[in-house]
């Protein structure tokens, strides 16, 4: 098990009972993500936390499949969506790292409030553009630390190794941008609530 693994198993519980920081802006994300849905789309989300996301997508497509590196994280996602009601979710607890898919297989992956804790975007990325199919989008929430934070590069590392962080990357949206583009994906929607908020990307393959 790797620190970070303990780090969210650890939080998972606290981490579902937490309300959405910020529901406007949630809302509008989920919005502007099911009008590139359709009801034949397969869907990946990698980081899907506790869920709450693919809950309220997985009507809109035809089947996601949800993983996280956190096993807790995933006990409580497949419980909410038996809650719910819902069926057409697969959670499994996996990383982006490990996950092998061939090339071509999904409209639409989702990373959110993920990509600034992976120890390596880049791969991360080109993982993402060769699994969809051509046309296919990457749905991103990404804090960029280094626009409005970039101090918390040096404390970072400190606070991991006391355990009160996980590991967090520190770069800026146009780092982000020019990852996403590097790896050939075009932009096709852009949107930031202020500065010091998540930049929410869709950007098409
Ligand atoms: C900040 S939470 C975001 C959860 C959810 N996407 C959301 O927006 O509420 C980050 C999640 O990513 C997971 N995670 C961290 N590193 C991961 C990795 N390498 N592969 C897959 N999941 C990972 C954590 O367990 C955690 O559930």
């Amino acid at each position: 098990m790797t620190t970070s693994t303990k780090f969210w198993d650890k939080i998972a519980d606290k981490y579902s009972k937490q309300p959405i920081v910020d529901e406007e802006s949630y809302q509008k994300k989920l919005t502007v993500t099911q009008e590139y849905f359709n009801p034949d789309m397969e869907v990946l989300e990698f980081g899907c936390g506790t869920g709450g996301t693919a809950i309220i997508h997985a009507p809109y497509v035809k089947h996601i499949r949800a993983i996280d590196i956190s096993e807790k994280m995933i006990a409580i996602a497949q419980g909410k969506a038996e809650n719910n009601n819902i069926n057409n979710i697969t959670f499994e607890q996996l990383t982006i790292e490990e996950l092998k898919t061939a090339n071509s297989t999904y409209d639409a992956v989702l990373g959110l409030s993920i990509l600034h804790l992976l120890e390596d975007k880049e791969t991360a990325i080109a993982k993402v553009y060769s699994i969809l199919k051509p046309g296919g989008i990457f749905v991103t929430s990404t804090t960029c630390m280094g626009d409005f934070m970039g101090w918390f590069k040096l404390i970072g590392p400190i606070g991991k190794i006391l355990g009160f962080f996980p590991l967090v990357r520190v770069f800026t949206g146009q780092d982000l941008i020019e990852s996403l583009t590097n790896a050939g994906f075009s932009i096709d929607y852009q949107w930031q609530p202020s500065k010091d908020k998540a930049i929410f990307i869709v950007a098409k393959k």
